[in-house]
């Protein structure tokens, strides 16, 4: 196996090493007025909410979202490993108009041009927990970060924001506070959970189309955990094991909420509840860590 390559910050973010070499083509990415913006920190329900949003542009044709694997369909903008095409030049081949992106960035690092071009976009966040988790896991999977160490390890580099993509306190903070002057829904991952056709609805009204019960319905069922766990146009199954490694864990992996209490210990979850308190200070957003 090749070495993992070790992580270069950008603008104090740290970042896969190959996405940080080819940062210049994602800060000068021109975006245009009909693209919307799928926005998230990693592990926080982007897939989910990518596949969903797929099915509501094609009406609901289930066929149609077959077409091709979710990150051709949704292209992952700062997306780049080497022998593959970048998510900048995937953007650039696309269609024209209406075009899906994907971003996991920060909101100070996000390209100027897409608040210039006032797109929309939709924020998705999970409550930490799971998302370390589920981070913690990923690590292990998909071979362009660096070997995660043991899960204390890694839970100490996430709660200090020393992962890919940065502080996750930070992501949903700078993103929440966006919303107030964005053509922005921030959607949680909880709330899908919870009631996925109540979010489906949700997105439909802020698309500004009407919430029709048959595509209501077949959004739901499509987007079910189950059944994109079975589709390989969304299980990320098609990628090369160079790449991402299912062997090692499933890209769908539970798709559950609450599982962090396998993982961590009493005394894990006390030093991290303080922490959050401690880093969520002054912000009115909160997270429901279990349903
Ligand atoms: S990535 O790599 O950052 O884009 O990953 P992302 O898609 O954001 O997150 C992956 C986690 O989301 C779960 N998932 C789902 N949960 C519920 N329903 C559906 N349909 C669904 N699709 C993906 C996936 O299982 C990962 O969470 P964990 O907790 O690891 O299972």
């Amino acid at each position: 196996e090749t070495p993992r390559p070790a992580m270069i910050p950008i603008r104090g973010v740290p970042m896969i090493k190959y996405f940080a070499e080819n940062w210049g083509e994602v800060e000068g990415f021109q975006a245009q007025p009909d693209d919307l913006l799928i926005s998230t920190y990693p592990k926080s329900g982007t897939t989910w909410i990518s596949e969903i949003i797929d099915m509501i542009y094609n009406d609901g044709d289930t066929e149609k979202c077959k077409r091709d694997a979710i990150y051709m369909r949704v292209p992952f903008l700062e997306f780049a490993v080497p022998g593959i095409p970048t998510g900048v030049e995937l953007l650039r081949r696309g269609h024209a108009q209406r075009r899906l992106v994907k971003t996991h960035l920060p909101v100070q690092l996000l390209p100027e041009s897409f608040w210039e071009q006032d797109c929309q976009m939709i924020y998705v966040a999970r409550n930490p927990k799971d998302v370390a988790v589920s981070y913690y896991y990923f690590y292990q999977m998909a071979k362009v970060h660096p070997e995660p160490g043991p899960w204390q390890h890694f839970l100490a580099d996430f709660m200090a924001g020393a992962v890919s993509f940065g502080s996750w306190y930070q992501h949903v903070r700078g993103w929440w506070e966006k919303r107030r002057e964005q053509r922005l829904l921030y959607l949680f991952y909880e709330d899908m959970k919870e009631d996925p056709r109540r979010e489906i609805r949700k997105v439909l009204a802020f698309l500004g189309r009407p919430p029709a019960e048959g595509l209501v319905e077949a959004v739901a069922r499509h987007t079910a955990f189950a059944a994109m766990e079975q589709n390989r146009m969304a299980n990320y199954s098609t990628l090369p094991r160079s790449v991402m490694d299912h062997s090692v864990s499933p890209f769908m992996r539970k798709g559950v909420t609450g599982d962090w209490k396998n993982q961590f210990t009493v005394a894990q979850n006390e030093r991290f509840d303080a922490d959050y308190e401690r880093q969520m200070e002054g912000t009115d957003l909160s997270f429901r860590m279990e349903i």
